[in-house]
């Protein structure tokens, strides 16, 4: 199927989602990793933990999910009545393809004296093999209401782990697991573009490694990172999570100015989630008008993989997502 940019067949794209969101009883949910135009015609933009709240908690018929594919799975978990469609289903994440279930198992199985904190960004299959699950904006909170002499594995992202582990001084055995995003950028490109802003803040995502989360003001999740950005005392912020997310800053705060951290060129679109970018405005039409690719989970798998999650939504208890900034 070809299109022109926002038209198909001289239809405005815009306005069929629209029309069809109606029509279906849908929510369109989106992360803030989602291009702009996708972001601005939403129902609700948030982290991962926001989604998770909202997509439990709607009474829509049908959730569209904007974002990678374990949050759409997370959305019918906790959702299983409603029709859940994901605009594009190679949308995956490669924390996700870091971790195969059957290898998680077998390391769960080594260690049976431990109990297994997971990272939302895994497959259902291994949220099925854990304990509880946390979000970046939970992971703190959850890991201070465990028991300081319960042995932890920590997975798939070796980076927040450590983060957790250097911040709470809580040793977990971690999973080797990196986003190739957050990877990509480059301490010294970072260091360099401080020194041509003296005095502007950094604001990471824990998903960075340590080299760049040491030169970071403020360590947190895209919402907690959005609500850095509102109250910051400066008018520059250095911004080393995926671009996208300064586009709810740009809206909100248009007398600031809002730079990406740099990948090793200096200046390359390396950290665009090339997951999040998949979904278009066009391949949302189209789920919406064919309510397809729709997820389905096996309700046994379903029903082992929500234990983690409900435990991560009672754990979490009212952590806020501060940092929407007036989403639609
Ligand atoms: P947040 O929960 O902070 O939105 O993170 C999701 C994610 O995939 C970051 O790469
Ligand atoms: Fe996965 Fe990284 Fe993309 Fe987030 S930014 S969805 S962790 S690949």
């Amino acid at each position: 199927m070809s299109f022109q940019s926002g038209k198909l067949q001289g239809v405005n794209i815009r306005e069929e989602i629209d029309r069809l969101r109606k029509e279906r009883n849908a929510v369109i949910l989106a992360h803030y990793y989602q291009k702009p135009e996708i972001q601005d015609l939403a129902d609700f933009v948030g982290d991962s933990l926001d989604l998770s709240r909202k997509a439990a908690a709607t009474d829509a018929d049908v959730i569209a999910f904007c974002g990678v594919k374990f949050m759409a799975d997370t959305a019918k978990i906790l959702s299983p009545d409603k029709i859940v469609v994901l605009p594009d289903m190679d949308a995956g994440c490669s924390l996700e393809d870091s971790c195969p279930p059957e290898k998680f198992a077998a390391f769960r199985a080594a260690h049976p004296d431990h109990i297994a904190l997971t990272y939302i960004n895994c497959s259902t299959e291994v949220k099925a093999l854990s304990d509880i699950i946390v979000t970046s904006s939970s992971a703190d909170k959850i890991l201070s209401q465990i028991p300081l002499d319960q042995k932890i594995i920590f997975g798939p992202d070796k980076h927040l782990g450590g983060y957790l582990a250097r911040k709470t001084g809580r040793d977990m055995l971690l999973w080797p697991g990196v986003c190739i995003v957050h990877e990509a950028f480059s301490e010294t490109e970072l260091v360099k573009l401080k020194a041509q802003h003296p005095g502007a803040p950094v604001a990471a995502h824990p998903e960075c490694p340590a080299h760049i989360l040491d030169h970071a003001d403020y360590v947190g999740s895209t919402s907690g990172i959005l609500a850095f950005a509102k109250d910051f005392p400066g008018d520059t912020l250095i911004v080393a999570t995926e671009p996208h997310i300064m586009h709810q800053m740009e809206k909100a705060l248009p007398e600031k100015h809002f730079i990406g951290a740099p990948g090793a060129d200096g200046n390359c679109n390396c950290n665009i989630c090339p997951y999040m970018a998949l979904n278009t405005m066009e391949k949302l039409y189209v789920a919406l008008r064919d309510l397809q690719p729709r997820i389905e989970i096996e309700e046994g798998l379903r029903l082992r993989a929500k234990r983690s999650l409900d435990r991560m939504l009672e754990m979490a208890g009212s952590t806020v997502g501060q940092g929407d900034l007036g989403a639609r």
